[in-house]
């Protein structure tokens, strides 16, 4: 079997990728680990960027987000006692976010590539990659075997990819952090209309939402957190502590249809790519969610990719190719800095101990009460432009 580019993983990125690639006539293979079922079902990420939502819409793949996407102009960031909105549509204007989940993202984009006749390959087993260096090539399941001009690594963070590329070439950098989220959906409206963010003694927690109809909940929980160890009522017992805390608030709860522990992580790889193999999304980078860009990010690495396949597909130039990863690690990087922030803005870390508390209310009420600072908060989370080489 023969493809130009060979695709690992049907998450967001390895999908986009397929279904941009194919509008540009570039043929591709997407090898899945899991089944169809699987990776419709999982629940992760939940905001769309402005710049991801206009990526979907371009590829014409935003047709149900735009019906069913929830579009957002601010978020809360509680603490002390007090709700303070983020406006962003006073500052930064004509940006948004839209609340969508993940899944939702990755349904229409199996749906777009199905219907185009695109090969997406389920239930792949015993991936592994070989000769990145020179004419790359993928064997699968029973000895089958995939050759392709170039292999875009889009397996996440668990995926075989990063780990084929030969010992020393890549620097990792790293940071974890002394908790974990643990995260529900739940069958009821949402409490309230924007996502807050709860800063909170007991432990950071989050409210965010699907529909009218269902809600999502994160609680900040230690790192080796097992859901079983976490009934309903101890989850809404625990929600109703950390965010039913200024005046008029009370949290709906409903039946609770899916529960899951997420690690915190900080890491990257540099550089994204290796000979012939190109590593996009969770396979190079992670953030901790507490800033929602992972999946972002993944969006923005699969455009710049795009440019650089149809640049080297069309007229064999390899410059953009070349460039891939640094063109990609501004961005990296930026989110890096901003999810670490509002990680340790927002979360309660143990070995802090009381003045490390009051600088971070200090810094939380800097950032709720200075237009510039709040303006900070506001232009990352809705997503900086694509292009970051000139002044933002
Ligand atoms: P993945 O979605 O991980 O997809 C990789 C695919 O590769 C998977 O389908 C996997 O099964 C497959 N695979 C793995 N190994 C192999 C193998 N050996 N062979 C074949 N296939 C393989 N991001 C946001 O932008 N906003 C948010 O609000 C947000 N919230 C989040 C909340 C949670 C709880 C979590 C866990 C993440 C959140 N993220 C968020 C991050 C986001 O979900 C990820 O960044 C995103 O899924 C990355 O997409 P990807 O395609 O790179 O990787
Ligand atoms: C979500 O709705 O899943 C979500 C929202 C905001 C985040 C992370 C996850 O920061």
């Amino acid at each position: 079997m023969r493809t130009q580019v060979g695709i690992i993983g049907a998450g967001p990125a390895g999908l986009l990728l397929s279904h941009v690639l194919h509008l540009r006539g570039i043929s591709s293979v997407v090898l899945e680990r899991r089944s169809r079922d699987h990776v419709e079902r999982r629940v992760r990420a939940g905001v769309l960027e402005q710049g991801t939502v206009d990526t979907l819409i371009e590829a014409g793949v935003g047709a149900r987000m735009l019906r069913e996407g929830l579009p957002h102009h601010g978020i809360e960031l509680r603490y002390g006692g007090a709700g303070h909105r983020i406006a962003f549509d006073e500052l930064v204007p004509g940006r948004s976010i839209t609340v969508y989940g993940q899944q939702e993202v990755v349904k229409d984009l199996i749906e777009a590539r199905l219907a185009a006749g695109g090969d997406i390959r389920f239930d792949v087993e015993n991936v592994a990659l070989h000769s990145l260096e020179s004419q790359p090539y993928v064997t699968f399941g029973d000895g089958e075997r995939l050759d392709c001009d170039v292999i875009a690594g889009c397996d996440g963070f668990h995926g075989v990819s990063r780990p084929s590329v030969p010992e020393g070439v890549l620097r990792t950098f790293e940071r974890e952090y002394p908790f974990a989220w643990l995260g529900i959906l739940a069958e009821v409206t949402p409490s309230a209309e924007e996502l807050i963010y709860a800063r909170n003694e007991r432990g950071f927690a989050l409210h965010s939402m699907r529909s009218p109809t269902v809600s999502r909940f994160y609680l900040q929980v230690p790192p080796d957190a097992d859901a079983d160890d976490w009934p309903d009522e101890r989850i809404w017992d625990e929600l109703r502590a950390r965010l039913e805390t200024v005046p008029g608030f009370t949290l709906a709860t409903g039946p609770i249809i899916e529960k899951g522990v997420t690690p915190m992580r900080s890491f990257v790889v540099e550089p994204m790519q290796y000979g012939r193999l190109y590593l996009a999304g969770d396979a190079a980078h992670i953030v901790p969610p507490t800033g929602a860009k992972g999946l972002n990010l993944a969006v923005a690495d699969v455009r710049v990719l795009t440019e650089a396949l149809d640049a080297y597909f069309r007229d064999g130039s390899t410059a953009l190719l070349d460039g891939y990863s640094a063109a990609c690690l501004r961005r990296v990087w930026r989110a890096q800095h901003f999810s670490w922030w509002m990680t340790t803005l927002l979360h309660t870390f143990e070995e802090d101990d009381d003045y490390g508390r009051r600088l971070q209310l200090s810094h939380l009420d800097y950032v709720t009460s200075s237009g510039a600072a709040a303006t900070t908060l506001a232009e990352n989370y809705v997503g900086l432009p694509f292009d970051l080489t000139g002044p933002l």
